[in-house]
């Protein structure tokens, strides 16, 4: 199968080199890890078990006029509109969104003709330098269609994704799935990027209260929503992926490392406008939203 990963940073360039080990790939990068991954291939370090240590995708920082059976989404929520507008000057078959935060898959549909599938990806995973990424916690991508419900293409990509090894599940319950992740990353992301703390500290004593608040009011939430999350399915899915990434830098540290705008609009805030519209009370996820929010405007980055 002919794959593009759109946005190959860390999670993308995991991925879109474990899929390289039995398909064509595609990055689309940023240049120095372009340029890195044609001239030497990537490496993949860490928690890929039987893997080669060097893949061989091609590298390219043009997203548009490409031509594919399926371009995957995994550049960071603020920038979903932007990589819309090249994905739709190319080809596929279909879209899939592996992204962190609620929303992607509507930006995207709203813009591309091909059919776009929602998906959520547990692996943790860190760019270590240009052509070289690190897997700190092996998860499991759940792919389907974006409002639920059987889908022939959603099949047909799980099957390639199982084939290159990838944990790989083709669920029928997709808007479930994206708010049990939207618990998991508003229990993760912001308390690690605050803190300073590995994902497994947020289990521990003081951050657990704090996480599992998150966790909690974000599964109220999407009860309101018509979406049945229980509050202990949404706590389990945040401690199974705190355990599996427990030494895993969370995608929103690594931002907060690196200076860079974070993802939390889409993830806590999502929570608290949702929350907003439905008159209910989540004080935690707005605390933590003020705190990162206040942090990227001293970094000037918002
Ligand atoms: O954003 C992240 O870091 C990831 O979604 C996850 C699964 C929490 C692992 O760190």
């Amino acid at each position: 199968m002919e794959l593009v990963v759109f946005g190959a940073g860390s999670l993308g360039s995991l991925i879109g080199g474990l899929l390289a080990r039995e398909h064509d790939v595609t990055l689309v990068a940023r240049e120095a890890h372009a340029r890195a991954v044609n001239e030497s291939g990537l490496r993949l370090e860490g928690a890929v078990a039987d893997s080669p240590d060097r893949v061989f995708p091609a590298a390219t920082t043009d997203g548009t006029g490409l031509e594919a059976d399926l371009a995957l989404v995994t550049v960071k929520s603020f920038d979903t509109a932007a990589a819309a507008e090249r994905l739709a000057t190319g080809t596929f078959d279909g879209v899939l969104s592996l992204q962190n935060g609620m929303g992607n898959e509507a930006t995207l549909a709203a813009r591309l003709e091909a059919p776009v599938l929602a998906g959520t990806a547990t692996y943790g995973a860190v760019l270590r330098e240009p052509g070289v990424v690190d897997c700190t916690g092996v998860g499991e991508v759940v792919l389907g269609a974006r409002a639920g419900g059987p889908s022939a293409l959603a099949v047909r990509l799980g099957e390639a994704f199982a084939a290159a090894g990838l944990e790989t599940t083709v669920a029928e319950d997709m808007p479930r799935r994206l708010w049990e992740k939207l618990a998991v990353n508003a229990g993760i992301n912001p308390v690690t990027a605050l803190t300073a703390i590995e994902n497994g500290a947020v289990l521990e004593d003081p951050a657990d209260g704090l996480s599992r608040a998150a966790v909690r009011e974000t599964a109220r939430v999407a009860r309101a929503c018509d979406v049945p999350l229980s509050n202990r399915e949404a706590r389990s899915a945040m401690e199974a992926v705190a355990e599996a990434t427990a030494t895993n830098t969370s995608s929103m540290r690594q931002d907060v490392l690196a200076e860079r705008r974070t993802e939390i609009d889409a993830i806590n805030g999502h929570v608290v406008d949702r929350a907003a519209a439905l008159g209910l009370e989540v004080p935690t996820n707005r605390t933590l939203t003020t705190l990162v929010r206040t942090w990227e405007r001293g970094r000037d980055v918002r």
